[in-house]
């Protein structure tokens, strides 16, 4: 049975996750193979012209769920109406910068995205920050969209969950599928925190069965550098496996995590964990009805608060910084 469209805006359409993204959302991975999808690809004007391109691909595709293609460069059009609103469009990072170096040039992105949104995005909309820094970005664009329920307003490290479940999985000989409720704390940035302590393998506690010293010294370092590893590597910030960790976020986010999972995304805080109210910060959230909702009551030891503490610091500077900027 077919069900309503639903109206999904990609900003920075023509970019490398754009491009990487868009063939997966109309093929019906983002929501389901039976609801329709109705794009709005959102870019600057001089690469208005790149994304007329990538949507006769899409055309050429012939993918049955897709229902139409708008292209524009003017945000308030983009988010008019739209249920899924996934902020791709930023400026990558280079080699040697840190995320965090691209606030000033991005922070200016998401205030004006947030308020197109709060002026014309339907009841439901669903917001996902992919572009860097991405908590921030996400805090910028939710504060200027006070009309729209915070919790709305969620930001990618998805990505971030995926590498670690495939670090382990890959150091236990394990399937990705064997492990469950592995958390990422904090900042999409060299400061995350991947959490093994609450995380389990064939129903035992990860980090009992994997040395100390590779959990402190090879896998927390290998997730958190992960981005700058694969800039390295590839000349080009991730942009496959970044469009792959956005339609899990969606997906999981409107069909619900499995029954004794969860899965990792910044959401806005409510002071769970010791996180200040209102930082978008990562925890571990299951999803239920449509909504996301941190899991409470974990035991965090002093190993763990340690690290979640210095992610959070980082996110506190970077809401400071911004209001600095004038951007929040
Ligand atoms: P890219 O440079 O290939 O594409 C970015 C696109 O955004 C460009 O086409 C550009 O024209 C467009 N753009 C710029 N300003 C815009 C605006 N105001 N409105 C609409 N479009 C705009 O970059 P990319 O590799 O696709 O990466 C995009 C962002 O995603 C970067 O910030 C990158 O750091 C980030 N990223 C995040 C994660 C994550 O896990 N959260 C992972 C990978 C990349
Ligand atoms: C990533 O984690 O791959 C992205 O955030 C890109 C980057 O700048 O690291």
């Amino acid at each position: 049975m077919t069900k309503a469209p639903v109206t999904v805006t990609v900003t920075g359409a023509a970019g490398q996750i754009g491009y990487a993204l868009l063939f997966r959302i109309a093929s019906g991975q983002l929501i389901d193979a039976e609801t329709p999808i109705k794009l709005r690809l959102l870019e600057i004007p001089q690469a208005v012209k790149a994304a007329e391109g990538t949507a006769m691909e899409l055309d050429d595709c012939a993918f049955p769920l897709l229902e139409s293609i708008d292209i524009t460069d003017d945000a308030r059009t983009a988010f008019d109406g739209t249920n899924v609103a996934l902020l791709v469009g930023a400026r990558p990072r280079a080699k040697g910068m840190e995320r965090g170096d691209l606030l000033e040039a991005n922070g200016g992105i998401f205030k004006p995205q947030g308020e197109a949104i709060n002026a014309g995005a339907a009841d439901d909309v669903r917001v996902l920050v992919v572009g860097n820094p991405a908590n921030t970005n996400a805090l910028i664009a939710q504060a200027h969209a006070p009309d729209v329920p915070a919790e709305r307003f969620t930001a990618m490290t998805r990505l971030d969950h995926n590498r670690a479940q495939t670090q382990l999985a890959q150091k236990l000989g394990v399937s990705v599928t064997d492990i469950r409720k592995l958390t990422i704390w904090g900042n999409h940035s060299a400061t995350q925190y991947p959490d093994l302590f609450h995380a389990e393998v064939g129903g035992k506690i990860a980090a009992e069965q994997v040395e100390q010293s590779w959990l402190a010294d090879e896998f927390i370092p290998t997730v958190a550098k992960r981005g700058a590893a694969i800039i390295d590597a590839r000349g080009a910030s991730s942009a496959a496996s970044a469009a792959n960790a956005a339609i899990d976020h969606v997906h999981t986010w409107v069909n619900g995590t499995p029954e004794g999972d969860w899965t990792s995304a910044g959401v806005v805080s409510d002071g769970s964990y010791g996180v200040p109210e209102g930082l978008i910060s990562s925890f571990p959230v299951t999803a239920r009805d449509g909504k996301f909702e941190i899991v409470q009551g974990l035991e965090i030891d002093e190993f763990s608060r340690e690290r979640i503490d210095a992610s959070v610091a980082e996110l506190t500077e970077e809401r400071d910084t911004v209001r600095k900027l004038g951007l929040i």
